[in-house]
């Protein structure tokens, strides 16, 4: 039993084998899958999926490459979506201040406002941070988000870490962890607590090692969990089962 937390299936480099996709993801042991969404069609296309497949959810949000076209609008389309009881999250949302696709006054401003539509429905959110750290460690402070945040495919430091375990966030791992260069990762990856990490492969993006240049898919977030069970000294499925029992703690998931 294993969850890919971070999904994109919807996406076009899917469309020719999409059912392939998700049986080889079942076959290899993935349980569950949340499609997450970085702008308001995404978000509908991750909802229509999760109605499609009992075995998936959706996470709806607008991606701070997006901010700049995010209008009331568009928010108050995402406040319906997520009364979908299938949403289990507000999310990608962030800064990322390394390819800076938004204004970064924008990209906040737009993160604030979706923290506290989160807060208001009732859920935790999906955090993506690239090249942000302080100005995104500010922003959490100051507007907490209630239901609690997860921050996808970690690769910051272990300091940066402890201060996040601290306040109660999730971290998760993803393909880059089995790379040669993960230092940070392989850290945090190491040291974390057990009960505070989930997986994930964010594909079609950052495919792990043994498969990294092709296009990434759930099933492949199997290496991830090898990765961690090899760095902490424990079995595949012991990792398996924790990352499982996290994923349905911090997404609330009774059934
Ligand atoms: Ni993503």
């Amino acid at each position: 039993m294993i969850w890919d937390t971070h999904a994109h299936l919807d996406d076009k480099r899917f469309d020719s084998d999409r059912e392939q996709v998700i049986r080889r993801a079942r076959d290899a042991g993935v349980t569950n899958i949340i499609n997450i969404g970085y702008d308001l069609p995404s978000s509908k296309r991750a909802v229509d999926m999760a109605m499609k497949y009992d075995f998936m959810y959706a996470a709806v949000g607008i991606h701070p490459h997006n901010a700049k076209e995010c209008t009331e609008e568009v928010l108050s389309k995402l406040e319906r979506l997520v009364q979908n009881p299938k949403v289990i999250a507000w999310g990608e949302i962030g800064l990322d201040y390394y390819r800076d696709l938004s204004p970064r006054d924008v990209q906040r401003q737009v993160f604030v406002k979706q923290i506290e539509l989160a807060n208001a429905a009732g859920l935790p959110i999906i955090i993506h941070n690239r090249d942000a750290h302080g100005d995104l460690l500010q922003v959490i402070m100051k507007h907490r988000p209630e239901y609690g945040g997860l921050f996808h495919s970690y690769s910051g430091s272990w300091e940066m870490a402890k201060e996040l375990l601290k306040e109660d966030y999730y971290l998760s791992f993803s393909g880059p962890l089995t790379y040669k260069n993960a230092r940070h990762s392989v850290e945090v990856a190491t040291k974390i607590p057990e009960d505070r990490f989930v997986v994930e492969t964010d594909c079609p993006y950052l495919t792990p090692e043994p498969y990294r240049g092709q296009r990434n898919e759930p099933a492949y977030v199997c290496e991830v969990v090898k990765k961690i069970a090899e760095l902490k000294g424990l079995s595949y499925e012991k990792v398996a089962e924790l990352s499982t029992r996290n994923a349905e703690e911090f997404f609330k998931i009774n059934d």
